[in-house]
């Protein structure tokens, strides 16, 4: 047996306890690997190898870029072989070897694993033994809701290929792999943001009316809905007004260092946003100062960067936008509203309509009309 790739590529792994562990097939640890590299999944993540038996699993992350693997087993043969496997490759200060007993009662395993102080890990490896697969669910669970895993971490559970999971409630499956008689399920975190949202809502001021107890349990889905807004138009209106029907919070982020010169500052573009929208308790106005957009949703604990789209003219640019928003956080996705009957209107347009004396009533609200007004003293 062999590592497949990376720095140990080639190097040779003892399978000492093969009789009492099975290790997971070359064949399946190379579709595993390209599987998890494709994904970004190696790259300065933490491993937590579950039933690591010769280490193969954990070892092949190592070598593929993870900068640091937890390697635990019960079995006194396997500990020997992931130890000796580590000093081969002279890898024994990136990872731990630590002997527990996974099948015992999950929150005593969690306890652990905590005292340990390393993670939060980023991938997550189980190999159990293939007749203790339903009994791994409580621990899977705890660990998906406990700090020792991170929120965008995947966990990779190798199981016979005639088995399901038991169902799990803190995770949702992502990807399932068939070579031969064994399979692969890749699951991930399911609340992920969604936590963070019910959180930072719990200490923000609450909708008008509403008293602390009655503030939502469940997880609020809420969407950020970023622009230059210079100035909002009705077409940016009806994209929130549709927005609220798919998701219960907007935050309406306005980009203060975009590359085109505003006309109006920061402080009125929210004024006017404020004056049309802000009256509504779902919707947040707020400003978007520097960084990535990405960064800026993470921060604010939301998952869903909402865009609308007006005409084809609009996919292209807003295609690779929502691919490089993709590409630089995975965790965040982005959700288009086609636009109404204003689909013809952009804030570009209004100010050329507006410098050139033209009517704009009803495109605009009514508090921008004013300020164009004022501005062009027509
Ligand atoms: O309404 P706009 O002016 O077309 O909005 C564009 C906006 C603010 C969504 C976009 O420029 C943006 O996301 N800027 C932040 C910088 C960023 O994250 N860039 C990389 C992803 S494309």
């Amino acid at each position: 047996m062999r590592v497949i790739a990376g720095r140990f590529g080639g190097r040779r792994l003892t399978a000492g306890v093969a009789s009492v562990t099975r290790p997971t097939a070359d064949r399946v640890r190379e579709a595993l690997g390209s599987v998890l590299e494709s994904r970004g999944a190696f790259e300065g993540a933490a491993v937590l190898d579950l039933f690591a038996g010769t280490g193969a699993l954990g070892i092949e992350a190592l070598s593929r870029g993870a900068a640091r693997l937890v390697a635990i087993d019960w079995d006194r043969r396997a500990i020997e072989s992931v130890t000796e496997n580590l000093r081969s490759l002279a890898a024994t200060s990136e990872a731990r070897v630590v002997r527990l007993d996974l099948l015992k009662s999950a929150s005593r395993v969690i306890s652990r694993l905590e005292a340990l102080r390393e993670g939060p890990f980023r991938l997550i490896f189980a190999d159990p033994p293939y007749r203790e697969l339903k009994a791994l669910a409580p621990l899977l669970d705890q660990l998906a809701a406990s700090k020792l895993c991170a929120p965008d971490a995947l966990f990779v559970i190798e199981h016979a290929g005639t088995d399901a999971l038991a169902t799990l409630r803190k995770l949702v499956v992502v990807g399932r792999y068939s070579y031969g008689d064994s399979a692969l399920t890749l699951l991930a975190r399911s609340p992920q943001m969604g936590e963070g949202v019910v959180k930072s809502m719990a200490t923000e001021s609450s909708p008008a009316g509403s008293s602390k107890s009655e503030r939502p349990e469940y997880a609020v889905s809420a969407a950020v809905y970023a622009g230059s807004f210079d100035p909002i138009t009705n077409g940016h209106v009806a994209i929130i007004k549709s927005g609220l029907v798919a998701f219960e919070r907007i935050i309406v982020a306005v980009l203060t260092n975009t590359a085109k010169k505003p006309m109006f500052t920061v402080e009125e573009r929210m004024e006017m946003i404020s004056d049309a929208v802000g009256g509504d308790p779902r919707v947040e106005v707020d400003r978007f100062d520097h960084g990535l957009l990405v960064n800026y949703a993470r921060e604010k604990g939301v998952r869903i960067v909402l865009r609308g789209l007006r005409a084809v003219g609009d996919f292209e640019h807003e295609l690779q936008m929502a691919n490089m928003n993709r590409h630089l956080d995975p965790g965040i996705e982005t959700v288009f509203i086609m636009a109404n009957d204003w689909f013809y209107v952009s804030s570009t347009l209004i100010k050329e309509a507006a410098v050139l004396g033209g009517d704009l009533h009803g495109m605009v609200p009514e508090l921008v009309e004013k300020k164009l007004r004022e501005k062009f003293g027509r």
